[in-house]
């Protein structure tokens, strides 16, 4: 029996992409496998997140710090046991839909997880300080009664999804997340914005820096951004207490955490107790020598005597960059010549970052010769577009007017059969609205982060 094996592959060969043909309409029956629940208290019907199941504690996690954390089995661990580091498989992440649950969204832990039992959640206290005219603590308990709460979903990205392409190619400092470093959920919180007011930042303050209880080899992991995005609407940046409308679980930052749309997820601080305002960006370890993209020709080795290089402010990154990924096929995937199936639906996710729309994703399977438009659908319109006065888990979702995109976006493609038959590989491309779109290249460095060349999946034929 003839089939076709696909896998998912690393870098492409290179081989110059002719601009002869461009687009080519698809078919526009696109079906969502996005469930859609129609919630009564709702004007409006949203997609809802699965629920969660039952967890236990693994036994690989009892001899750990996090014996107290309960997981589910079947995220795929990225470094060993502890610290966990983890992701879904890939299908089984799409198959979810938009949102995922807790069970499965992936996770990014440096050090172990700080215990806040249920009954102390509400005591749990962070500050804001620093160059501000009035410093305050609050607890969660007030952070949840004396402020207008918003829920809004927002795709968490590691700055290292799909590093494991870098890795093969040439070893970066960072371990292999595959293309499931990223999920989408529900947060449910305060707009960093209303404590900022608050709080009165004063003239010459530009930075807000985040610090969490988890205490790691070089301090408390913590981070900055810049004050005026904490500001603006179109960021979206909050203090969240809930997760797809339940108390956080203790891997995503039980009981408070920062959840920034739009940039990389290592900026989204969990267990969070200190927001301080500052003239430069944070001076923690964890800000200077992670979440970087340094120059490509800084090697592992070179990099560890370059502290002026990795203290450059322009090498840290922020907004996350165009990027996709194909789900299915499936790496590995077979697919028997002799169904009678003609088409294959080539699909998968994209998303862009800073807020920035996706308005394309593109196929080609001819190495970039041509192309061919899949259509695109944004399951985070339907909150987007949320009328005035709904409200989800609490949060009113029109607590903000914005025009900005905070969630990944899937695409599909039919294929005939007959021309995967005779193609080598599939490759795929998204472009976002500031027409920022992936390179057929990768760019290699030391870190191994934001690793976005089109997405490859090689087709093999066996009689
Ligand atoms: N916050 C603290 N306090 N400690 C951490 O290790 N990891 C960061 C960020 N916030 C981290 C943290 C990184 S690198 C990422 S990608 C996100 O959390 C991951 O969030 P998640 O584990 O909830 O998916």
């Amino acid at each position: 029996m003839a089939t076709l094996t696909m896998n998912t592959v690393s870098a492409f060969p290179p081989s110059p992409p002719s601009t002869s043909r461009n687009s080519q309409a698809n078919s526009d029956d696109a079906t969502s496998d996005i469930p859609i629940h129609s919630n009564k208290h709702l004007l409006k019907s949203y997609p809802l997140p699965p629920e969660n199941g039952v967890k236990t504690v693994q036994p690989e996690d009892l001899k750990t710090p996090d014996a107290h954390v309960e997981r589910d089995p079947r995220l795929i661990r990225l470094t060993g046991i502890h610290p966990l580091n983890c992701e879904a498989p890939l299908t089984a992440l799409y198959n979810q839909g938009f949102l995922t649950n807790e069970d499965l969204h992936f996770v990014r832990n440096h050090g172990h997880v700080p215990d806040c039992l249920d009954e102390d959640i509400l005591d749990w206290t962070f500050t804001i300080e620093g160059m501000v005219e009035r410093p305050f603590t609050l607890t969660v308990r007030d952070l949840i009664g004396k402020y207008e709460q918003a829920t809004y979903p927002v795709t968490l990205v590691c700055a290292g999804n799909r590093r494991k392409e870098q890795n093969m190619v040439r070893k970066s400092k960072g371990f292999s997340w595959g293309p499931a470093g990223l999920s989408t959920a529900l947060w449910t919180g305060v707009p960093i914005s209303d404590l900022l007011s608050q709080a009165k930042p004063i003239r010459g303050a530009r930075y807000v820096c985040f610090e969490g209880a988890d205490k790691l080899p070089n301090g408390y992991y913590g981070t900055s951004i810049k004050l005026n995005w904490c500001m603006s609407p179109d960021r979206g940046v909050m203090v969240a207490h809930k997760m797809n409308g339940c108390t956080l679980h203790k891997d995503h930052g039980k009981p408070v955490r920062i959840i920034i749309p739009g940039q990389i997820g290592g900026r989204s601080v969990k267990w969070l107790k200190r927001i301080i305002v500052t003239k430069e960006p944070s001076d923690n370890w964890y800000h200077i020598y992670d979440n970087r993209v340094l120059p490509t020709m800084i090697t592992p080795e070179a990099s560890a005597n370059l502290p002026d290089v990795w203290k450059d402010e322009k090498y840290a990154i922020y907004d996350l960059n165009v990027n996709s990924a194909t789900c299915y096929p499936q790496h590995d995937e077979m697919l028997s010549l002799d169904t009678h199936a003609k088409t294959y639906k080539v699909r998968g996710y994209a998303y862009g970052g800073g807020g920035r729309r996706i308005t394309r994703v593109e196929v080609t399977l001819d190495k970039g010769r041509t192309w061919r438009l899949a259509n695109i659908d944004y399951p985070e319109d339907a909150y987007r577009n949320a009328p005035d006065g709904d409200t989800l888990y609490g949060g009113r979702m029109d607590v903000w007017w914005r025009e900005t995109c905070f969630c990944w976006c899937f695409w599909e493609l039919d294929i005939q059969i007959s021309e995967l038959e005779n193609s080598a590989d599939i490759c795929i491309r998204a472009m976002d609205e500031g027409l920022m779109t992936q390179p057929r290249d990768m760019y290699w460095s030391v870190l191994g982060m934001m690793n976005n060349p089109w997405f490859r999946v090689a087709i093999h034929k066996e009689d």
